[in-house]
């Protein structure tokens, strides 16, 4: 950030005086609201005492006497505040010089020799895709772009749920239903066909309670390695993997492992040896529980009375493992806020067991996905008709509902299903993106697809308009046929200020844990560069040049801050 440069150099040379230390300059330095109040601020109350001065006197004597950066043109007292104004030519160069340089890495963070696990999207096999898996998805997605960017080694997993009681379910579903276990028929199974399995078993056994004991046998027998039942396993896993990566292949999401829950069928004895060498395994109700009423909180399950294992059990050996295989220094659960209970005794065990390591692991809850009702109150979960919506469908609906409007606008626009369905895919992305994850989302089609307001249509749409006068231009401006002197207008001051606040950005949503200050800042850059372009006209104006090279370098950051955040940006509409 070029801001860090002008502070250092402010700071050394007000240390010169020897009122302050260059610290203390920078300690106390803050950057006014008001641009008209000048670029920073150093306040000299804290003088006061020693130099037995009003502020007010004390700032307006330094002002007369310090010597000033060649970056500052002017340095004013006022009521006991010395404020710089960074001369704007140098401060424009310094900024679009750095983009010009460092391209899309402009503004991201150095290497900081820090790994951090992300676990994501995480869905269950056998069942499709809801609409409301797009948050974790979206959400882990976005934070594994913005930790990358922010100089961690990232290692993003796919912790999906494919063990437990619910396999038991659906194969004694499938077989009750008699369909065919040959090889090619199993390899022919849909994602579709396996859902409607769950249903059928839920009402099935509605009436005949005595299919959850035979589910329960069946899984009992699957976890202690009986070769049919793993191969009906086997094919309804890839099943639901084809649809899965069909789907994060539209959303533009990617994994580093896919490592389910059956992968740590073997890691789990031990673990349930150290539980009990460390004197933690209680047998309570049958079960074996760590108990954690210190804590205030109920007992972590361990193991049933059939000797079958459970969710937490499979995420503590999994937890163990991602330390002893990746030494990370963070590791980030993206689940919703139902799940927090599990994470905190999940979490609690592992400190009991004495890892210290366990403090590194952070839930990071999200809210739910609410849909309006007919009577206009907003519930969880259901679409109008009733049903639950799928994720598959609402993508094809998004992309549906943007060609029709680019069928109308733009008739003979190449691609225009693709096209379609990348702004369709970044409108739900944007709509998940740019609340506080806490929030829940009010989905609306509406507000969601729109091209104005807070929208990913409306970030694509200024992200075109960018790159549409770079098309007209027809060349490319190199820095040096740069004028600055034409950039000192207040609306391309307020544009790269903003440009200059990415690193920023980038930090601030890794603290928090919060792709939402991010998805603000695509909004600020874009409203900023929609501003500038209304009122400079870039092409046959005089600025010309030095215009369409803000124009070049607002793309880029604004290319880069979309891509983070899962936005693909595209080229035209
Ligand atoms: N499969 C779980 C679910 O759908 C989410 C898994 C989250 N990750 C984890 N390590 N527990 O509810």
């Amino acid at each position: 950030m070029a801001t860090n440069l002008f502070k250092q150099e402010i700071a050394e040379a007000l240390a010169n005086t020897e009122l302050f230390t260059k610290e203390q300059v920078l300690g106390l330095m803050t950057i006014p609201q008001d641009p008209q109040h000048g670029n920073f601020s150093v306040p000299c109350f804290s003088l006061a005492k020693t130099l037995r001065k009003a502020p007010k006197i004390i700032a307006e004597d330094l002002s007369k006497q310090i010597s000033l950066p060649s970056s500052v043109s002017k340095c004013e007292a006022i009521n006991g505040y010395l404020n710089y104004y960074i001369d704007p030519q140098i401060l424009l160069q310094k900024i679009l010089s750095a983009v010009a340089e460092q391209g899309e890495k402009f503004g991201h963070l150095p290497s900081q020799n820090k790994t951090v696990i992300i676990d994501y999207s995480s869905p269950n096999i056998g069942k499709e895709l809801a609409f409301h898996h797009i948050r974790s998805t979206m959400i882990g997605h976005a934070l594994s772009c913005i930790y990358q960017a922010a100089g961690y080694k990232v290692i993003r997993i796919n912790h999906l749920g494919d063990w437990g009681t619910q396999f038991g379910k659906l194969i004694v579903m499938y077989l009750r239903a008699e369909l065919p276990t040959d090889v090619e028929s199993l390899a022919k199974l849909t994602v579709k066909e396996l859902n409607l399995l769950y249903t059928q078993f839920s009402k099935a056994a509605q009436k005949k309670p005595e299919m959850e004991d035979e589910a329960r046998e069946v899984f009992a027998k699957l976890e202690a390695g009986d070769e049919f039942y793993r191969s009906l396993w086997e094919a309804f896993k890839e099943a639901t993997l084809k649809e899965l990566r069909r789907i994060y292949k539209q959303l533009g999401v990617d994994f580093d492992y896919y490592t389910g829950e059956s992968f740590f069928e073997d890691l789990i004895p031990p673990v349930i040896d150290e539980l009990k060498a460390k004197n933690l395994l209680e047998v309570s109700q049958e079960r074996e529980v760590v108990m954690l009423e210190d804590l205030d909180l109920p007992p972590c399950l361990i193991r049933k009375s059939d000797g079958s294992t459970l969710y937490a059990t499979r995420d503590l050996a999994a937890a163990i493992y991602r330390q002893k295989e990746y030494a990370f220094d963070r590791c980030l659960y993206v689940v919703d806020q139902g799940q927090a209970l599990h994470f905190k005794q999940v979490f609690a065990v592992l400190n009991k067991m004495g890892y210290a390591w366990s403090k590194n692991m952070v839930h990071i809850p999200f809210g739910l996905i609410l849909h309006q009702n007919e009577d206009g109150k907003w519930e969880k979960g259901k679409t109008r008709t009733g049903s639950a919506s799928l994720l598959r469908d609402v993508i094809a609906a998004a992309q549906e509902k943007i060609l029709e409007q680019i069928q109308e606008k733009n008739p003979d626009l190449p691609d225009a299903e693709h096209v379609a369905m990348q702004i369709g895919v970044s409108a739900l992305t944007f709509n998940d993106l740019k609340n506080r994850r806490l929030m829940d989302v009010k989905f609306d089609w509406d507000s969601a697809l729109s091209f104005e307001g807070a929208t990913g249509p409306y970030l694509q749409n200024a992200h075109v308009r960018l790159c549409s006068i770079q098309r007209r231009a027809g060349y490319q401006v190199e820095l040096s046929q740069v004028d600055w002197f034409h950039l000192t207008d207040d609306y391309s001051m307020e544009l790269v200020r903003i440009i200059d606040r990415k690193s920023t950005r980038i930090s601030q949503a890794v603290e928090h844990d919060e792709p939402a200050l991010l998805a603000q800042y695509a909004l600020e850059i874009a409203e900023a560069a929609h501003r500038f372009v209304h009122h400079n006209r870039v092409l046959g104006s005089a600025e010309e040049k030095s215009r369409l090279f803000l124009v070049q370098c607002t793309q880029i950051v604004l290319k880069d801050v979309l891509t983070m955040l899962g936005v693909y940006p595209i080229e035209a509409m």
